[in-house]
């Protein structure tokens, strides 16, 4: 694979291997997938779904029978339309709502930084200092005296564009296919990735500004050292020749989503680490479970940027004549939950492995009466699984320093969504369950290192692509986004089921969850597809044909597709935010990416955001008043936020306000 260097290419090549399945674990011949998918439909989710259209025929599903809703929110806006202009260039808000660029790539973080330069001249030098691509997860971290008015605004730098350099990526190619790298573009890249962490406040206008010389600005980059912890920290499959101890890791890369802890510490998440590496040994990576059910490249080089022609760690090809084997463990350190303190600048921050490595979405907290506590995670691939951790130990709020390493012990779950609407936690366990020796397993460290692996002994569901997922702040219903599959009921590992009812399902679904007594450490749950993402029944597209069937969806209210963050406010306002597509035809009628507002008692749906041509819309956080919201413009196309049609365009967090000073969205 070459990547393009053109916007659109570029991000089609990035999908091809992002979310490629990586999944062997369930099989099935079309005959059973064909009756599989049409018993689903009259038992589970869908069935669910189409009640409404049958007009009520006595089609309801156990799934609702067991459902609790939650309270219902005051939406107040009026829904804006798509925007389906091709130049569409910034962004648009509800009348009586302003938004503006706040914080964008190459903008100065850290004392010292120099000023962005148009032309993408800034050094690897410059850019450690320098707000990174591709903003994603975002938090709002309140100071305890004045929280509505100063904190600091954290954010992940998911991945990098051609912008980021003059003239794109340069790459060379040998007679042998080999790609070969500048290293002052690869440490660019490097240093492009990560978390910003950036103080704010309200000055004495009003208008909120940066704190430009805040102690407490931060980057945290490819390159930073962080410490590993947990059952796998120091054992052997974590060990390299660099770091023979298996315990200090360089790096964070492609954090994606995002979550937080009640003792104010930031979590950052490594989705698509497998794309950096590459084992060329093919007998080697057929057995190293670790690598390939990762999908880590086993080409000539890594799927994405050919990082190892410049960094010799990202060449996880086993090596016998270094100790630990050179860096075949190095993939086996990223895929982790990044724990960072925001508030102590000098903090190391820790990968921690008992939260299981995934390619990892994110990491909600779900937070009980009593201080008990679950983590939710989406390991986003074709027909990969929802997980959650449960630590040990409770959170207690009157000792904040026994809180500090909760998420080093505790039990990590991988789901199973029956079709019947009842749902199982099965615990990745080693001993338990078939992690045993006979399956490969020696230890729990092995479960956690492969926790793919073992959460296919356990039987979880297969699921299209689990993106973000919301906690209600006051139910704990859970939501999680399933953003689009297109191997759905094609591949033979990827048939239909009552959660994931569409075949070839290029819109996605969000579906919902009850844990038993609402309680996050429960071991069972009830769920139901929340509501089914795509075109409306009997809509056509640009050139007038007929919208097929597989892109129908149930949308009450305003169209969207690929939901990917979402978010509870406060309030219980469920936010919605898309990526997809906005070239392709089949996302004719839903124009450029959106946020969007839901009830979720009633599953109204208002567009509250468009964004500007080619961008994804990621990340969202407010002040604990919900009054100024940040959030997200990751990788526009045209010249966003210039919007001048010939400036580099630039991912950028978009703070919203009220013009009435109000809540945002009521
Ligand atoms: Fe980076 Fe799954 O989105
Ligand atoms: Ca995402
Ligand atoms: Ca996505």
């Amino acid at each position: 694979m070459l990547l393009g260097q053109n916007h659109q290419e570029y991000h089609e090549s990035l999908e091809a291997v992002d979310d490629q399945a990586d999944n062997p674990s369930n099989s099935g011949s079309l005959n059973e997938m064909v009756e599989s998918g049409r018993r689903n439909f009259l038992k589970g989710g869908l069935g669910l779904a189409m009640a409404g259209f049958l007009g009520g025929s006595g089609l309801v599903s156990t799934a609702q029978a067991h459902y609790r809703p939650s309270q219902r929110p005051d939406i107040g806006f009026n829904p804006i339309p798509v925007e389906q202009n091709p130049n569409f260039d910034t962004v648009t808000v509800p009348k009586g709502y302003s938004a503006q660029s706040f914080f964008s790539w190459g903008d100065p973080v850290e004392q010292g930084a120099p000023a962005w330069q148009k032309d993408a001249s800034n050094t690897w030098q410059d850019q450690m200092k320098q707000a990174g691509q591709n903003h994603d997860g975002i938090w709002f971290f309140p100071f305890r005296d004045k929280p509505n008015d100063q904190g600091l605004l954290v954010m992940n730098h998911e991945y990098i564009n051609p912008t980021l350099h003059p003239g794109g990526l340069t790459f060379k190619e040998d007679e042998n296919g080999l790609r070969f790298r500048p290293e002052s573009e690869v440490k660019k890249e490097m240093a492009a990735h990560g978390v910003s962490i950036i103080e704010v406040k309200r000055s004495t206008d009003g208008a909120w500004v940066r704190v430009m010389d805040s102690k407490y600005n931060r980057r945290i980059t490819g390159m930073t050292p962080m410490a590993l912890t947990g059952e796998a920290a120091g054992t052997d499959m974590l060990k390299t020749m660099a770091d023979p101890e298996g315990r200090t890791v360089l790096g964070t890369l492609n954090n994606c989503a995002m979550g937080f802890t009640p003792w104010g510490t930031y979590l950052t998440c490594e989705e698509n680490w497998k794309n950096y590496f590459v084992n060329r040994d093919k007998d080697d990576y057929a057995q190293r479970v670790s690598h390939h059910r990762y999908g880590v490249s086993n080409q000539q080089n890594s799927a994405y940027y050919a990082w190892e022609s410049v960094e010799p760690r990202f060449n996880a090809t086993p090596d016998k004549e270094q100790a630990h084997g050179g860096y075949v463990n190095e993939p086996n350190r990223f895929g982790w939950v990044v724990e960072i303190d925001p508030f102590d600048p000098k903090s190391t921050p820790k990968k921690r492995t008992a939260m299981g490595r995934l390619v990892r979405e994110c990491s909600t907290l779900s937070l009980g009466d009593s201080g008990q506590m679950a983590f939710y995670f989406g390991d986003d691939t074709r027909g990969e699984y929802v997980y959650k951790f449960v630590p040990d130990k409770v959170y207690d709020p009157k000792r904040l320093t026994s809180n500090t390493d909760i998420l080093d012990s505790g039990t990590l779950y991988a789901a199973i969504f029956h079709d019947d609407g009842k749902g199982e936690w099965k615990p990745l366990v080693f001993g338990q369950g078939g992690l045993t020796r006979r399956n490969g397993f020696f230890s729990q460290a092995d479960v956690l290192i492969n926790a793919r692996r073992a959460a296919d002994i356990v039987g979880a569901t297969t699921m299209d692509r689990p993106e973000w997922v919301a906690v209600h702040p006051t139910t704990r219903e859970v939501y999680v986004t399933l953003t689009n599959n297109k191997h759905r009921g094609k591949k033979d590992d990827q048939s239909t089921n009552a959660a994931n009812p569409r075949e070839d399902n290029r819109h996605g679904q969000i579906v919902r969850f009850t844990e038993a007594q609402s309680d996050p450490t429960a071991i069972t749950f009830d769920w139901e597809v929340f509501l089914l993402a795509g075109d409306r029944p009997g809509a056509t597209l640009a050139d007038n044909s007929k919208v097929p069937e597989n892109l129908i969806g149930n949308i009450k209210g305003d169209i969207f597709s690929s939901p990917d963050g979402i978010w509870f406010d406060f309030q219980g306002r469920l936010w919605i935010q898309t990526d997809y597509g906005d070239d392709s035809e089949r996302n004719y009628n839903m124009g450029t990416n959106q946020m969007l507002c839901c009830d979720p008692v009633t599953a109204e749906v208002k567009r509250f955001m468009v964004g500007p041509r080619g961008c994804e819309i990621t990340g969202v956080t407010t002040t604990p008043d919900g009054k100024t919201m940040w959030v997200n413009i990751q990788h526009p196309e045209i010249s966003f936020p210039a919007s001048d049609g010939k400036t580099r365009p630039r991912s950028t967090t978009v703070m919203i306000t009220k013009d009435d000073g109000g809540v945002i969205g009521s």
